[in-house]
C-alpha cells in the first residue's frame, strides 16, 4: 500500500495535470478565436493528453490502496497575445512539469517506494517527449514571428495532429 506522503504528492500531481489540461484548453480557445484552427486542434489534443496523464495517476493511487482527493483547479487566463506567446508558455510549462515529476521520483526513492518509482518512469520518458515536441514547435514559431504565410503553414501542420 502506498504511504501517506507519496499518496498526497501523487494527488497533487493529478491536480497539476488537470490544471495543465485546463490551461491548454484555454489556449486552444484563444487560438480558435484568432482563426488559428490547426493550432487550436493541436492544443486541444494536448489538453486531452494531460487529462490522460491525470487519470493514469488517479488509477495508480486507487490500485495502490491510496485515497484520491480532488481539489479545486486553479483558474487560468484566456488572454494570450499571440501564437508565439502560447508556445513560449507551453515549453516553459512542460519544463516545470518535468521538475515536478523528478521531484516525485526523488520522494518515492527517499521513501524506498519501488513500485511508485517504477510507475513514474513512464512519466519521466513522457516528459522528454513533451519537452522535445513543444520546443520544436516553439523554435518554428520564433522563426516565423508575425509572418502570415509562415503562420498559415504552421497552423496547417499542427491541424494534422490526430491524437
Ligand atoms: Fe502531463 Fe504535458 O505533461
Amino acid at each position: 500500500m502506498i504511504n501517506k506522503s507519496v499518496g498526497e504528492a501523487l494527488n497533487a500531481q493529478t491536480n497539476a495535470e488537470m490544471y495543465s489540461a485546463y490551461r491548454y484548453l484555454s489556449m486552444s480557445a484563444s487560438l480558435s478565436d484568432k482563426g488559428l484552427s490547426g493550432m487550436a486542434n493541436w492544443m486541444r489534443k494536448q489538453a486531452e493528453e494531460e487529462m490522460e496523464h491525470a487519470m493514469k495517476i488517479y488509477d495508480y493511487v486507487i490500485e495502490s490502496g491510496g485515497r484520491v482527493s480532488l481539489f479545486d483547479i486553479e483558474a487560468t487566463t484566456d488572454q494570450w497575445d499571440s501564437a508565439l506567446a502560447v508556445f513560449e508558455h507551453v515549453y516553459a510549462h512542460e519544463q516545470k512539469v518535468t521538475g515536478m515529476i523528478h521531484g516525485l521520483v526523488d520522494l518515492a526513492s527517499g521513501e524506498k517506494d519501488h513500485a511508485t518509482q517504477n510507475f513514474l518512469q513512464w512519466f519521466v520518458k513522457e516528459q522528454v517527449e513533451e519537452e522535445d515536441h513543444s520546443r520544436e514547435i516553439l523554435d518554428k514559431a520564433r522563426l516565423i514571428g508575425n509572418n502570415g504565410p509562415g503562420l498559415f503553414l504552421l497552423d496547417r501542420d499542427l491541424g494534422q495532429r490526430g491524437i
